[in-house]
């Protein structure tokens, strides 16, 4: 999106001159919903709105039949919060895969293996989330869907994909892995579904519903009756709508690209200049995070995430999988107190780069996206300026973060603009008696 008027009046404050502003960031980020609506803010809030009422009035055939808030019950009070259908016995889960058109098989993805890893990641890479004009594609890494699709507990049988019977090609994708969410005071298993990808040339052709129950069928035969899911199109019902934001730290590369547009009267070399950081970070004890530190990030996290509404509930396990520096994956510091030497902050930050599709002299965007931040006692301004300071030290052209948890304390703050595309956040089997607030979710899915 462009950024709007109001929204850039924080940065024009700043700063007597118009800045930069992230323009159609082709939120490859914003996953797949990106629309860029040129033009003045209202008018930009008003399309979104028109938008979302014709979303919210279309049919939808599959979702219709589907365990979860249907738009028609919006508004209705007395609905009951929780499981929307009790779960059944186990035998009376389907035993068998649902069918497929007949060209067709399915197959599990068996992510340790390097052969098939590679054809995920080749499958993925050339079909999975483009931003609505087509200029940045999502190009996660294969030691990424490694790291994604392996957690504690995982289930092989949860990588599913779909081959051509005649030539075993790679044609469709969806994946699902173990993980226990807290919503409000309960904590329930769920399935983290993630990776549904069916390749453009088969596209429209209703695989993509046919997938989604398979996948529901496996989770159901390891007695797990939720899961989250995130998506850039409406479908019945988001418990809540986020929105990327987007910090330069390429201004140069990303304005080349077509990610970010120069701001009106605005020089490239202004621009670099506002987004300068400076070379080392400043907060003593700011350090990468080490095993020896899982213990203290796991109470750090476990007390933070007690503050929102939806948040994964994770033990030492958990932390050591997701949160553990993994080079190219994801990155992790503390802050470690020079007097006490006891570990009082956190921040993470994963990496997904986009192909840049169709440009003569960049062909990756390398992107870092804010994962899990815990300021128990360095402000969440300071040690977030230092996770941009050591992303910019490796190389990134662009931090993103979404606008949950406490982000928006710092989001403007730290010269982030709004990116164009919105993340619908859903769980499957699990009503809410009413839509979050960005702030209230404390859940990052990859
Ligand atoms: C998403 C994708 C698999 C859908 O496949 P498709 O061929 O376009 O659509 P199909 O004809 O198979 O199925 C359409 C149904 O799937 C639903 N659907 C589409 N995208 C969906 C999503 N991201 N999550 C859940 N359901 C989705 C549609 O709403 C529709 O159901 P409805 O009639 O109840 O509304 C495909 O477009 C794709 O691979 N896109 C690129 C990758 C991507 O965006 N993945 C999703 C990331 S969240």
């Amino acid at each position: 999106m462009v950024v709007g008027d109001d929204e850039s009046s924080h940065e024009v404050e700043q700063d007597p001159n118009p800045v930069a502003q992230p323009a159609s960031d082709a939120s490859l980020a914003a996953a797949d919903a990106a629309v860029s609506v040129e033009g003045d803010g209202e008018i930009q809030s008003l399309a979104r709105r028109i938008q979302e009422a014709l979303s919210v009035g279309k049919r939808h055939r599959f979702w219709e039949t589907q365990p979860v808030g249907q738009f028609k019950d919006a508004g209705r009070g007395g609905l009951p919060e929780g499981p929307i259908e009790p779960p059944t016995a186990l035998s009376a889960v389907r035993p068998e895969p649902y069918n497929l058109p007949a060209l067709y098989e399915w197959t599990t993805c068996d992510m340790d293996d390097e052969q098939i890893c590679a054809e995920v990641y080749n499958l993925l890479t050339n079909n999975y989330v483009e931003d609505d004009e087509n200029m940045f594609r999502f190009n996660y890494s294969k030691e990424f869907l490694q790291w994604a699709l392996r957690p504690p507990g995982y289930f092989k049988a949860w990588h599913i994909g779909v081959r051509v019977k005649a030539t075993k090609k790679l044609v469709a994708f969806i994946t699902g892995v173990p993980g226990r969410i807290r919503v409000r005071e309960d904590i329930i298993r769920m399935a983290e579904v993630n990776f549904l990808c069916v390749h453009k040339k088969l596209r429209s052709k209703r695989l993509a519903p046919v997938m989604i129950k398979e996948v529901t069928r496996r989770v159901h035969l390891e007695n797990i009756w939720q899961a989250a899911y995130t998506a850039g199109v409406i479908l019945p019902t988001p418990v809540t709508t986020c929105r990327y934001w987007h910090r330069s730290l390429n201004p140069k590369k990303l304005i080349d690209v077509g990610f970010s547009r120069l701001g009106a009267r605005m020089t490239m070399s202004r621009t670099i200049r506002l987004y300068k950081l400076p070379e080392a970070t400043a907060t003593p004890g700011f350090r990468k995070m080490e095993l020896r530190d899982v213990p203290a990030v796991t109470r750090l996290l476990r007390e933070h995430l007690s503050l929102f509404v939806v948040a994964p509930d994770f033990d030492e396990n958990d932390v050591e999988h997701w949160v553990l520096p993994l080079e190219n994956v994801v990155d992790s510091y503390v802050v470690e107190s020079p007097e006490t030497h006891e570990v009082t902050d956190f921040c993470s930050f994963y990496t997904l780069p986009s192909s840049i599709l169709n440009n003569q002299n960049y062909s990756v965007l390398k992107a870092a996206y804010s994962f899990y931040n815990v300021a128990a006692k360095t402000p969440l301004l300071h040690l977030m300026n230092d996770a941009l300071i050591v992303a910019k030290q490796k190389d990134y052209d662009v931090f993103n973060a979404l606008d949950v948890m406490h982000n928006d304390t710092f989001l403007k703050e730290l010269k982030f603009g709004p990116g164009d595309g919105q993340l619908h956040y859903y769980l499957y089997n699990y009503r809410l008696r009413n839509a979050l607030k960005p702030a209230e979710l404390g859940l990052v899915l990859l």
